[in-house]
């Protein structure tokens, strides 16, 4: 496995320990390369992803260093980092409001990297990174679930901290924080080809709204309080 690299700093002011060994702390923009190396360290369907990309930050250009940089859409973070002995070892990433978020994306984040990176007509097509390049160059279209399940997640754990109810713990801390917020309910997608995520959801309260055949819509409705009511009908 691939180091990620010290940045993040676990000793860092602000980091609140989770449990022996391991810290969490909010997401800042300056961690959007940390990010980027653990999106792509886990984005093969949870596999190392970088033998799969010609593009080694794309993965995360799409769905993690945007969210290090979402301030001014939700006003606050609603990312966290954790952090071992070793280094950044995971996170989750969330935002409150979807539509706001695709049109920050609209107008902040993706002419740039439309100017970066080809279109996947220029040779891409087929490929990992084709799918990844049509977002980048058509955006994200508005999607009716968006209206009962407004905000969405992201959660990638390094191998070393998976399988320690890590990921439950960051679901949880998640959904309170977009709860509090006002959040009526979250939604995420995760690929067919990635059981052992599919399974997770289902284990941490999420109710599977849509089913495609190479991804999965989960979706689970947040109360004031935090704790999920169960997801409606989606
Ligand atoms: C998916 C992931 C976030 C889960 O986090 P985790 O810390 O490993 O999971 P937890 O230990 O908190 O498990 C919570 C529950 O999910 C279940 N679960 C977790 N991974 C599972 C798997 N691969 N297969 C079956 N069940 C699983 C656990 O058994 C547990 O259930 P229980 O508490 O009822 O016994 C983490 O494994 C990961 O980052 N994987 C690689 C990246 C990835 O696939 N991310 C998701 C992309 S959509």
């Amino acid at each position: 496995m691939r180091a990620v690299g010290d940045e993040g700093g676990i000793g860092q002011p602000g980091t609140e320990e989770v449990v022996p060994g391991v810290r969490w702390r909010a997401v800042e923009p300056a961690d959007a390369p940390v990010l980027s190396v653990l999106c792509r360290l886990t984005g093969d369907s949870g596999a190392d992803a970088t033998d799969r990309t010609a593009f080694p930050d794309l993965l995360g250009d799409v769905y993690a260093t945007p969210y290090a940089h979402a301030y001014g859409v939700d006003g606050r973070s609603f990312g966290t980092l954790v952090l071992d002995d070793d280094g950044p070892a995971g996170y989750v990433l969330g935002c409150l409001d979807t539509a706001r978020f695709e049109a920050w994306r609209e107008e902040h984040w993706w002419p740039t990297l439309r100017e970066r990176y080809p279109r996947p007509e220029d040779g891409h097509v087929g490929t990992y990174d084709e799918w990844l390049l049509r977002i980048v160059h058509e955006g994200v279209r508005p999607d009716p679930l968006w209206a009962q399940y407004p905000s969405h997640l992201h959660v990638d754990l390094l191998p070393r901290r998976q399988g320690g109810g890590l990921g439950r713990r960051l679901l949880e801390r998640l959904c309170a924080q977009l709860a509090a917020a006002g959040s009526p309910g979250v939604h995420l997608g995760v690929s067919a080809a990635n059981p052992g995520a599919v399974a997770f959801y289902r284990r941490t309260g999420f109710t599977e709204l849509d089913r495609s055949a190479t991804a999965h819509t989960f979706g689970r409705v947040l109360s004031p309080s935090g704790v999920s009511s169960g997801a409606v009908a989606g």
